[in-house]
């Protein structure tokens, strides 16, 4: 088998505690404590798991945004932890993120099409023209028109910024994208769509995605392998299906019953249970 395109070993990472008075200062705390797991090519990799358990400790770590306390990350024979503050630009270019908020990540004062220009410019130092093709071309590629080019942020809805982070980030090239709660501040259809989109955009371009996400509904969507994570350990790791059918850790079955299942009446059924309601008296 050839080598996996990222490598997660023993990864530790802790942050320093301490309070504005400077008690237990030099103290730290390991938000993610001991962690494997790798990605292959074009894998769909998911890290779910409740709030303050590590999911972003970890993605923050991959794009080396915080240190590394001990352990390793290796992206395709590269030592990241060895990057320090000093991320090469090559690096980034290879490692994307899209985060939970489009309106945080985008700047309100830009347009769309400055957003994306900008970063193919400094990445590749592309002329004005092919600028101009290269943003539409990212563009449709996120389902917007060449109409968007020209709007600010402020102006479109949530799933269409969200598409334009998404687009951003598909600027460099890269082949690792990791989304960071993607969806979560979408409403639920609009949710599907970007879910869609992102399961296309991994075929299409043969990405691979760390994606992070308290939802085992949405992750499934997206991921062929997911890693269940608790207090900053991975409790439990299993193909899609196979944690679905089967969650051995009692943590993710406890998960599970809390996915909301498709109603169990047939279409006759809601229909009698709506006419009995209609003729109940209010
Ligand atoms: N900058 C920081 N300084 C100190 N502690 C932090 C910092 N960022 C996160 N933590 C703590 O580290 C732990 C893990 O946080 P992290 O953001 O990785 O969790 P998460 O799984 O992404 O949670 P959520 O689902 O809420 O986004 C939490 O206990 C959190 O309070
Ligand atoms: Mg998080």
């Amino acid at each position: 088998m050839s080598a996996p395109l990222l490598a997660v070993s023993d990864l530790v990472v802790s942050y320093p505690l301490g309070s504005a008075l400077g008690f237990g200062r030099g103290r730290t705390f390991d938000a993610v404590k001991g962690v494997s797991f790798t990605i292959e090519p074009g894998q769909g990799f998911a890290l779910v798991g409740e709030s303050g358990s590590g999911k972003s400790t970890i993605g923050r770590a991959i794009l080396g945004l915080v240190p590394v306390a001990s352990g390793s990350i290796v992206f395709d024979g590269a030592d990241v932890a060895a990057f320090g503050k000093r991320v090469p630009l090559a690096y980034r270019r290879q490692v994307q993120v899209v985060f939970q908020d489009p309106r945080s990540s985008l700047n309100p004062r830009r347009t769309v099409g400055e957003q994306i220009g900008q970063v193919l410019q400094r990445h590749f130092s592309t002329g004005r023209t092919e600028t101009e093709r290269r943003v539409c071309d990212l563009l449709g590629k996120v389902g917007l028109g060449a109409y968007f080019v020209d709007r600010f942020p402020g102006e479109l809805s949530g799933g269409q910024r969200q598409r334009v982070a998404i687009a951003r980030a598909l600027a460099t090239e890269p082949r690792l994208l990791i989304c960071d709660e993607p969806v979560s501040a979408l409403d639920v259809s609009t949710q599907s769509q970007v879910l869609n989109l992102l399961a296309s955009l991994r075929i299409e371009l043969g990405l691979a995605y760390l994606f992070i996400s308290h939802d085992l509904a949405v992750v499934r969507q997206v991921a062929d392998v997911v890693a269940v994570m608790q207090r900053g350990r991975i409790v439990e790791v299993g193909t899609s299906d196979t944690l679905y059918e089967a969650p051995a850790d009692p943590y993710t079955r406890l998960l599970l019953s809390s996915v909301p299942q498709p109603s169990p009446l047939g279409r006759e059924e809601r229909r009698a249970a709506r006419r009995a309601l209609r003729a109940a008296p209010a």
